[in-house]
């Protein structure tokens, strides 16, 4: 078993830091494309096989350390009644702008809105077993929110920020419905075998630091609570919000991911090692030459520095148009960096 990602996590002593990269199954894999080209993306999220098929072909052609299971993160909110697409990124038929669509939600047992989802890890992990940990995932209820507010994603969420000067306990009952189901919907992934969860919270970096607490940690830290479950490692990443790392250290996770923006022996000083740390390449810097890559890769690895507990990782998810030769040349400093180490 290729436990590295797991020790990371629990901050124990590994031969080198394990690797995994967010969004690795996805456009920038021909294998992903091909797969695509025959099923539309909620059919490949809804259909357990073939979800099972995309989560192992990054496993496949590079070894990486662990396996997460192919989903998305607005796919619980949708069985909560949000008519939603994908083009590619997520839109909702009916954004939610006002209170009685909020208190409209369903909250249904994630086991029968999702049974896929639970499917999918199941069949992960069963494939997976003895060789590879396998990772769930849900958002985190403010960047949900940012989504279901703004009906899409992209232009500075206006809409969800409006609705917080606004109306700010509309928009907390929102945050504390979307807490409980996901709370409800990881308890589902890791009772399918999830070994580990991630919470993605790619919006919280939009708020001042006293609406951060308020309106983000908060409500993550109530997803985290409300698992109750000390022995599987969660990881929250909220990118761009790395002036807020030690309120992130509230949320109780075991792992805090950091974007590009902080150098990692600054966050490594200021969680004190209270917690394990993933990132953080700038994703961009997989379009450099390959030699660069590896200097860049290094250059992380190096801030991370050697005290257990660092999983290298982009400093966010890796674009669709990333070159294949990139991620080789980060496996290879990975490579490298084993053999000095041992
Ligand atoms: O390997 C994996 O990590 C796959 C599973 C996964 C997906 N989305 C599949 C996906 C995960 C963990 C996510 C998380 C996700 N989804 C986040 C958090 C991470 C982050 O990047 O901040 C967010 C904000 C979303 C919402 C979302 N879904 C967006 C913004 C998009 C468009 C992305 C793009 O690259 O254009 C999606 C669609 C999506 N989710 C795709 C994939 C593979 C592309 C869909 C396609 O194949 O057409």
């Amino acid at each position: 078993m290729n436990d590295r990602y797991l020790r990371a996590c629990r901050r124990e002593p590994v031969d080198r830091p394990p690797l995994w990269i967010m969004r690795q199954a996805g456009r920038y894999l021909p294998e992903y494309r091909e797969l695509r080209s025959r099923v539309d993306f909620l059919t490949l999220c809804r259909t357990p096989e073939l979800a099972v098929e995309a989560s192992l072909q990054p496993v496949r052609r590079f070894g990486l350390d662990a396996a997460i299971v192919f989903s998305d993160i607005l796919l619980p909110v949708q069985a909560m009644g949000c008519d939603l697409s994908f083009d590619p990124g997520p839109r909702l038929a009916a954004p939610l702008r006002t209170r009685a669509q909020i208190e409209a939600l369903a909250t249904p047992p994630m086991a029968e809105a999702v049974p896929f989802v639970g499917e999918a890890v199941r069949l992960l992990r069963r494939e997976l077993e003895g060789k590879l940990p396998v990772i769930g995932f849900c958002g985190a209820p403010f960047t949900l929110a940012a989504y279901l507010v703004e009906g899409r994603g992209g232009d500075g969420f206006g809409a969800v920020k409006s609705l917080m000067f606004r109306e700010p306990e509309t928009l907390e009952l929102l945050l504390g419905t979307l807490a409980d189901a996901m709370a409800d919907y990881l308890a589902l992934q890791i009772r399918s075998g999830a070994q580990a969860v991630q919470l993605f919270d790619s919006w919280a970096g939009i708020l001042a630091p006293e609406d951060y607490r308020r309106f983000a940690l908060l409500p993550a830290r109530r997803v985290i609570r409300g698992l109750g479950r000390a022995e599987t490692p969660i990881a929250y990443f909220a990118p761009a919000a790395g002036h807020a790392l030690e309120d992130a250290l509230e949320t109780g996770a075991d792992v805090l991911g950091v974007c590009w923006r902080t150098p990692l022996d600054e966050a490594r000083r200021r969680v004190a090692g209270r917690v394990a740390i993933q990132g953080n390449l700038d994703p961009h810097a997989l379009f450099a030459p390959p030699a660069e890559v590896r200097r860049r890769a290094d250059a992380v690895l190096d801030a991370a520095g050697d005290a257990p507990g660092h999983i290298m990782n982009l400093g966010h998810g890796i674009l669709p148009d990333t070159p294949i030769a990139s991620v080789e040349a980060l496996i290879e400093a990975m490579a490298a960096r084993e053999r000095s180490l041992a």
